[in-house]
């Protein structure tokens, strides 16, 4: 499905030594509007830094003694995101020992490549140790929430591009509502905004993202929850800076509303970005359809995949993702490439 073209700005590429930084009515978003004389990159990083975006991946501690994962890796990718190494059950199983080789790991080895880092992600009620599940007392869970963000966001402090810090707070279905979890049913709604206040304050370089999957409908009650909550946290000077579209997608690509759904939480006045790409069987028409819609949009700042060969993704047997078991390149990574303007 071809997300309505929406005309958005695109920043020309920054070139050679005079940088040349140009506004460009942006046509089809085929790199047609490419500033003239900008060189068509061969690598889904160099691409999407030419429109000041990034291109990345989830990346998993365990196989970074993979030659052949590491070689794609640095290649073609210039973000990466912890696929686990962040999580609570990795950084602090228990209580008050905090734990951080793996995620050292990562973030060291990106940044000494220039590979952006997302953080995923603070608070989750998904990979949370029974310790933090079984608080019942609102002071005890707040100030173990609030530690657990200082201690894992301050670690890192000034070298994360983007934290999810709230992930997956809101429910699947009609309601619209937060999802129950023990940081819902202990501390109340509220403790959404609490986490934001906390992680600004620990690392306030960082862009601090709500992230979430199946809200990349217009249409779905889940994306309208998310959105009234960005809303109003914008109206209430709430710091949030993004929102993070996990955007794991069936065989049929992105909703037809995808690019709507992009641009309506833009207009509130943050980033979005997707954070999980992934799509059953890898259909080229639906990563075209995805990397375009975020092209189209001026504050999608990044894709990431989740994953970088289908056999490391944990849908592996939908083959979901853009290098197949061989780490070659599929179709569906031609066709990204292509549609951000680059040249396998
Ligand atoms: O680390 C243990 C290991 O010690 C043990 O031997 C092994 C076998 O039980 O399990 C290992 O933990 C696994 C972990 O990945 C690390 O490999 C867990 O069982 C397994 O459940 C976990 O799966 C991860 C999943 O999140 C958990 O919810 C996937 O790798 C990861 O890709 C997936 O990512 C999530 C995002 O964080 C949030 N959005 C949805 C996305 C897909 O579920």
């Amino acid at each position: 499905m071809n997300p309505s073209k929406r005309l958005g700005r695109r920043r020309a590429s920054v070139l050679g030594l005079a940088a040349v930084v140009s506004l460009v009515t942006p046509g089809i978003a085929n790199g047609a509007d490419r500033a003239p004389d900008a060189p068509r990159a061969s690598t889904l990083g160099a691409q999407a830094a030419q429109s000041g975006r990034y291109f990345g991946t989830a990346v998993a501690a365990g196989r970074l003694g993979d030659g052949q994962y590491t070689g794609i890796l640095d290649r073609e990718f210039n973000q990466v995101t912890p696929e686990n190494e962040m999580k609570w059950d990795a950084t602090e199983r228990n209580r008050g020992q905090f734990t951080f080789g793996s995620a050292d790991q990562i973030v060291n080895r990106a940044t000494a490549r220039g590979q952006k880092v997302r953080g995923h992600t603070l608070v989750w009620h998904s990979q949370l140790p029974d310790w933090v599940k079984a608080i019942r007392d609102a002071n005890t869970l707040r100030s173990v929430m609030n530690n657990h963000i200082n201690t894992v966001a301050g670690r890192y402090k000034g070298r994360i591009h983007s934290w999810d810090v709230v992930n997956e707070a809101f429910a699947d279905g009609g309601s619209g509502q937060m999802r129950s979890s023990v940081f819902r049913d202990v501390l109340g709604t509220g403790f959404i905004e609490e986490a934001f206040r906390t992680a600004r304050s620990a690392d306030p370089s960082a862009k601090l993202c709500y992230n979430d999957y199946s809200i990349e409908d217009w249409n779905s009650a889940k994306t309208q929850g998310v959105y009234r909550m960005v809303r109003d946290f914008k109206a209430r000077g709430v710091p949030i800076d993004c929102v993070g579209l996990q955007s794991h997608f069936g065989a049929g690509g992105p909703p037809g509303s995808f690019q709507t759904t992009l641009s309506s939480f833009a207009a509130l006045g943050v980033d979005v970005q997707i954070t999980e790409l992934d799509i059953a069987q890898a259909p080229a028409n639906g990563y075209a359809n995805t990397v375009r819609a975020c092209l189209n949009v001026a504050r999608c700042t990044g894709i990431t995949v989740w994953g970088i060969r289908d056999s490391d993704s944990w849908r592996s047997g939908e083959n979901p993702l853009l290098f197949d078991r061989g780490g070659n390149k599929k179709q569906a990574y031609r066709s990204a490439l292509t549609t951000m303007g680059g040249t396998p």
